[in-house]
């Protein structure tokens, strides 16, 4: 393993698996190493965006593993995260003769990892796979922890299964070409994860704010840091019964946000005026100092973030009501008690049951 790269293993309890995450420049240089030994063949999926700008290289990198590498692309964008797409793909391999000695190689955002994971999850009853993540989103956050899925008309990410890949390769430098649009959806990613539990990267993040506006080349350390706090989340509660949970901090009143502009909201945007919201909730409510609340404010500002809200209440809270969080009617959320620390409710819980005037009275005027 190359010196300057740093190495994680994600084990699983209710699944029987391994998934090592590395994080480094060189990481595609270990791909032989992390190769599975039981998989001849190799498909590589990808939007077609990351296929054109990364395909050419990582099938030069799966030359020295795969025997065969079948390439398949679909059009870049939320909308190919469908039944149909998933179903064209596994057409596409069954017509190839995949069998189970094959490795799916998911290169891309969010979107490339949950569509393709989700395929390698019910080939056959499941294939071996591993991630490539290309965009900030997907290197922070979409990457680690074994969810994928699909969206239907009912709503997003509804169908799915916890399938662990067998290795996550973080080559930061891949990010370098985002558009800022994108760019931003991964930094409110990782202002989640500085206030869940890092309040050293909290720090860093405020002292490089102008520098990370856009796609910069962020330093290791930070990038170990976001990625420690979901992966210990991960390590702990893979099946999210309790402690990962604490993940959707932000995601709440971000996504009553996305729903009432109809998804037309970035998800970054939605996120940050989430946390804005959220920790001012945790500051009424006693949990975090409002100058806490207040850091947190400035730190999204200084990132770009415009916390100038769209909606009112009366536009989201139909679309709170509707998290999947929610018990016995009232909307419940993840808080933190300070920058790096979240909170849990005296009932043993991990979120808290908010009502709408509390919300009402944190919502900024
Ligand atoms: N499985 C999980 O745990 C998890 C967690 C968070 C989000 N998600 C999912 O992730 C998805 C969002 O992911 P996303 O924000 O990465 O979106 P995305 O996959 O659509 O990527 C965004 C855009 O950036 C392009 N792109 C990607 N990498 C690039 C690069 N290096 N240079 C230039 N362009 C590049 C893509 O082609 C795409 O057009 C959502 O569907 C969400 O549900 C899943
Ligand atoms: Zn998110």
């Amino acid at each position: 393993m190359h010196s300057t790269m740093q190495t994680w293993i994600l084990k699983t309890t209710g699944q029987n698996s391994t998934c090592s995450i590395l994080l480094g420049e060189q990481v595609l240089e270990s791909l032989p190493e992390i190769w599975p030994k039981d998989c001849g063949r190799a498909a590589l999926i990808g939007d077609d965006e990351v296929m054109a700008l990364f395909g050419d290289r990582i099938r030069r990198a799966l030359s020295s593993c795969a025997g065969q590498v079948l390439s398949l692309g679909f059009p870049a964008g939320e909308k190919s995260k469908r039944r149909e797409m998933k179903a064209k793909l596994e057409d596409q391999l069954l017509a190839a003769g995949f069998d189970r000695q094959a490795c799916i190689v998911a290169l891309g955002g969010g979107v490339s990892l949950d569509l393709a994971g989700f395929v390698a999850a019910t080939f056959k009853r499941g294939l071996a796979s591993i991630y490539i993540p290309t965009s900030l989103l997907a290197q922070v956050d979409a990457a680690i922890g074994g969810k994928t899925g699909i969206n239907t008309e009912a709503g997003k990410n509804l169908i799915g299964a916890f399938h662990m890949p067998r290795a996550v390769l973080i080559d930061p430098s891949l990010t370098l070409s985002l558009p800022t649009a994108e760019w931003q959806n991964g930094l409110a990613e990782m202002v989640k994860h500085a206030v869940i539990g890092d309040a050293a990267l909290f720090s860093a993040m405020e002292r490089l704010a102008l520098d990370l506006r856009q796609p910069t080349r962020i330093s290791p350390e930070m990038m170990r840091s976001s990625l420690e706090v979901k992966i210990a989340l991960v390590r702990e509660d893979f099946l999210e019964q309790g402690a990962r949970a604490w993940l959707n901090l932000g995601h709440t009143v971000g996504h009553g946000l996305e729903g009432a502009s109809g998804y037309r909201m970035a998800h970054g945007l939605a996120v940050a005026l989430g946390l804005f919201v959220e920790s001012r909730i945790a500051a009424f409510r006693g949990l975090m100092s409002a100058a806490e609340a207040e850091r947190i404010e400035d730190l999204l500002k200084a990132l770009g973030f415009d916390l100038e809200l769209p909606f009112d209440l009366d536009r989201i809270s139909p679309h709170m009501k509707a998290d999947k969080k929610n018990r016995d009617g009232a909307i419940h959320m993840v808080l933190p008690v300070g920058i790096g620390r979240m909170g849990r409710p005296r009932d043993g819980g991990y979120s808290y049951a908010v009502t709408e005037d509390e919300i009402r009275e944190a919502w900024p005027a």
